[in-house]
Formats: structure tokens, C-alpha cells, sequence
């Protein structure tokens, strides 16, 4: 059984909705916004902190600077050489509009900031299940949003808190498009002038992650946003994390990035991977704005694995030295070498357009191409050159709507589910 389908069911059950997010809610919430309590203590003031106590304080003081004496280690740097850490805000700061989706992870609302009037998404993280405290999975994202700051990554506003513990919301720019939808809704493919500008700012934005250091882990056109002025903006990071920190025992997680856009060194059990797999993904969005639909739209791994091969020919020892030595390569028979497809699939694209998805995808991670490299592609700098985002057409926003129906079947991001198996035996259908 695929990850896919092993993963709970969407939705947040109604009695766990706040009453800022219940269907019934009316806009008006508390009139002092809501903070744990945690959050809501205050900092210590500067008097008390160790550094501030005068040594050689007169003896009528020292009762006083005795009973003051501070609690904790004066190991501990006093909280004024700390950056200001202000309590989060109440969700009662933002009027619910409408919601927007209910992803893996988490409902996305549309909401309107009371005090400025801006239109803004809010991520409710999914808290419910939680047992072991905050998740690791969303202080990545939170962290990741807030590391990789860049016109092509979606803003992240500020993170407020519900009535309880369990209702964490991220605050976004809201942003009136998803890739997916447009791609459905719309009567035509995007024109190749405008999959160069979209193409472009995806990679300047995977560049921009990967310096510093973030994996995103889950790109695919329903987590790429796009505006009325032509600017995409990756969204949810709740798959990111940071590649150069210490992997544990077992290596990274094989649970990442949506079936679909899964990179063929995962899919065979590889346990250490790096940007590489980003770029496998970035090329499976290419192919999917030039048809309009995904590339590889495999029900299971295994059918994934054997639709690859059937368009870029089976790996061989040049096009992929490392891969027999890749977990799950013993279980595979692999067909008598064949070329790729690709000039077959994509008969329109020139020359230069088809090198570059064809370094996309590439099976092997160690010559695939890299953001930065990719951005430099001769395929941009020929005719028809990138459109000026300005002068895209908009489109009506789903988004902005009332809630919105799902036009299109993809599968979902992997989940984190604990019992997840691989599966171990791989063959050629
Ligand atoms: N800032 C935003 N502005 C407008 N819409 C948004 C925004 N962020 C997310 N959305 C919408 O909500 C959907 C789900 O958001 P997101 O991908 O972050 O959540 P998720 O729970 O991780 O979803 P999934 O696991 O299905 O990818 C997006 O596909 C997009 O349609
Ligand atoms: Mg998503």
C-alpha cells in the first residue's frame, strides 16, 4: 500500500474547532486577545536581572537585592541580551472570511486583519493528535518560512494562538491563485514566454532555499501560489528541513515529497539525499505547465518507478553509477536498455527547453542540474523571451470565493504516519 493512502483523513473534526474557525462563529471574539500562558508572561524587568544587581550595594539595600536575588543560574545570560520576545498575538486579531482548503497538515482560512483591513490566509497547523508537544513538523515550517524570506516564498506575517493549546495558526500573505487549480481551470496551456517567467521565479526561489540550507520536500504545483500580477510564491514548508543538520540513525525520512514529484534515488530507498530531489520536482512542474497536467500521474510507487523508465529509458551504469547500490535496486529488473522519450512527449519545445528538462530529470542527484545552474539555462535567454509578469492575464480567484471544490485528484503530501512501510518488493510490471 502506498504512503498515500495509509494517511488519516483530512478533516478536523468539528468539536476540536475553536470558536474562531467553527462553521458558526460570529467575527466578534474576545476583546482581549487570548494568549497561553506561557506566552502571555511578561519579561522580567531589567532590575532584576543579575547584571543589573550593583555589587557593593549600601547595606540599608541588602535585604532587598537579597530577596531579588535571581532563581535561576547566573550562567544564564539575562533576558535584556536576549532578543525582544513578544507574546503571540490572538487569532480574535483576524475576522474569518472564508476557509480555503483543508490540506494534510492543516485548513488554510481567508481572513481580514481587523486592525489594517489586510486580506491574509491562516495555516490552523493540525495540534489534535499531538502527544509529545509541539511538532517538530511545524516549527520547521515555521522556521523555514521565516529563513527563506523571498519575493518568491510566500510571507509569513506572524503565528497567533487560538483558545487552547492545540490552535496554532500561521499568518500569510494571501495569495489569490494555486498552480494546480489555474492549470485546471484555465482553457490553454501557459505560453512558453510565460513558463520561462514562472520557471524562473520557481528556480530563484529553490535557489534561494537551498543556500541556505532548506530542503523544501514538497514541491508541486498545489504548493505553488500565484498572484494576479504573474508572481509565483512557494508555499508550505511543512515538509522542509535543514540539510545540514545531523541526520539520525536510519538517515532522512524516504517520507517526503508527494508521489508524483518523488525523486527516483527515494523511491529506491535511498537514505541520504540532498537538493537534488527538489530539482527532480522542479522538473516535474516543468513538464506539467507545458501539458497542462502532471507527467507522471502513477497510482503506487511501483507504477512511478516503471513510468520513468518507460519515458527517460531504464538507468545504466553511466546515467546512474550509484545505482545499484541503492536499496531497493536488487529488486528490480530492469528492462534492456532503450533511449529517452522525451523529444516524443514534448515535440514542441526546442532544443534548448528539452536539455533543460532533461537535466531535471536525471536520474542520477549527483549530475542533476542545480538551481543556480538551472537559472543560467541558454533556454531563457532565447526567443520567446520571459514575459514581464505584469502582463499575465488574472484570473478569478478560487480562493477568495466561497469554499473551494476540489477540481483535480493529485495525491496528498506523505504523512507521518509511524507504520508507514516501504515496499520491499520492486518489479517491472
Ligand atoms: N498564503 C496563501 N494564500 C492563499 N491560499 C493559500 C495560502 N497558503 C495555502 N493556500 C491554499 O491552501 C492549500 C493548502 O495549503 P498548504 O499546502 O500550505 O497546506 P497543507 O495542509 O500542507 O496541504 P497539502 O498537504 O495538501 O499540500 C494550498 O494548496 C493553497 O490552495
Ligand atoms: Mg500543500
Amino acid at each position: 500500500m502506498s504512503s498515500d493512502e495509509s494517511r488519516p483523513g483530512p478533516s478536523t473534526p468539528a468539536k476540536k474547532r475553536s470558536r474562531w474557525d467553527a462553521e458558526d462563529h460570529s467575527s466578534e471574539g474576545p476583546q482581549k486577545p487570548v494568549a497561553t500562558k506561557r506566552l502571555k508572561s511578561k519579561p522580567p524587568p531589567e532590575s532584576q536581572s543579575p547584571a543589573s544587581i550593583p555589587s557593593s550595594a549600601p547595606a540599608s539595600r541588602q535585604v532587598s537585592v537579597e530577596r531579588r536575588r535571581p532563581t535561576h543560574s547566573t550562567y544564564v545570560p539575562p533576558r535584556t541580551l536576549h532578543p525582544p520576545i513578544v507574546p503571540s498575538r490572538s487569532v480574535y486579531c483576524y475576522e474569518r472570511l472564508n476557509s480555503i482548503e483543508e490540506g494534510s497538515y492543516g485548513v488554510v482560512f481567508r481572513a481580514r486583519e481587523k486592525e489594517t483591513g489586510d486580506i491574509v490566509a491562516l495555516k490552523k497547523l493540525k495540534l489534535d493528535e499531538e502527544k509529545h508537544g509541539f511538532p517538530i513538523t511545524a516549527l520547521r515550517e515555521i522556521n523555514a518560512l521565516m529563513t527563506c524570506k523571498h519575493e518568491n516564498v510566500v510571507g509569513i506575517r506572524e503565528v497567533v494562538v487560538g483558545d487552547t493549546l492545540t490552535q496554532v495558526f500561521i499568518v500569510m500573505d494571501f495569495i489569490e491563485h494555486d498552480l494546480k487549480t489555474l492549470l485546471t481551470v484555465m482553457p490553454s496551456p501557459f505560453l512558453q514566454s510565460e513558463v520561462k517567467t514562472l520557471m524562473l521565479q520557481l528556480l530563484s526561489a529553490v535557489a534561494f532555499c537551498h543556500e541556505r540550507w532548506i530542503l523544501h520536500r514538497d514541491l508541486k504545483t498545489s504548493n505553488l501560489l500565484m498572484n494576479n500580477r504573474g508572481t509565483i510564491k512557494v508555499a508550505d514548508f511543512g515538509l522542509a528541513r535543514r540539510y545540514g543538520d545531523p541526520v539520525g540513525v536510519g538517515g532522512l525520512t524516504q517520507l517526503v515529497v508527494t508521489l508524483w514529484y518523488r525523486a527516483p534515488e527515494i523511491l529506491l530507498g535511498a537514505t541520504t539525499y540532498s537538493t537534488a530531489v527538489d530539482m527532480w520536482s522542479v522538473g516535474c512542474i516543468f513538464a506539467e505547465l507545458l501539458l497542462k497536467e502532471p507527467l507522471f500521474q502513477a497510482k503506487n510507487e511501483l507504477e512511478l518507478i516503471s513510468m520513468i523508465f518507460k519515458l527517460l529509458g531504464p538507468p545504466t551504469g553511466t546515467t546512474w553509477p550509484e545505482y545499484s547500490s541503492l536499496p531497493l535496486a536488487k529488486t528490480m529488473n530492469l528492462p534492456a536498455p532503450y533511449p529517452s522519450q522525451l523529444r516524443q512527449k514534448f515535440p514542441y519545445i526546442t532544443t534548448a527547453g528539452l536539455d533543460l528538462l532533461s537535466q531535471l530529470l536525471t536520474y542520477d542527484p549527483e549530475q542533476r542540474i542545480t538551481a543556480e545552474e538551472a537559472l543560467k539555462h541558454p533556454y531563457f535567454s532565447e526567443s520567446p523571451y520571459p514575459k514581464h509578469p505584469d502582463l499575465f492575464g488574472s484570473f478569478p480567484s478560487a480562493a477568495a470565493g466561497e469554499k473551494r471544490q476540489k477540481l483535480y485528484k493529485s495525491p496528498s503530501a506523505p504523512a507521518r504516519a509511524a507504520d508507514y512501510k516501504l515496499l520491499t518488493e520492486f518489479d517491472m510490471p
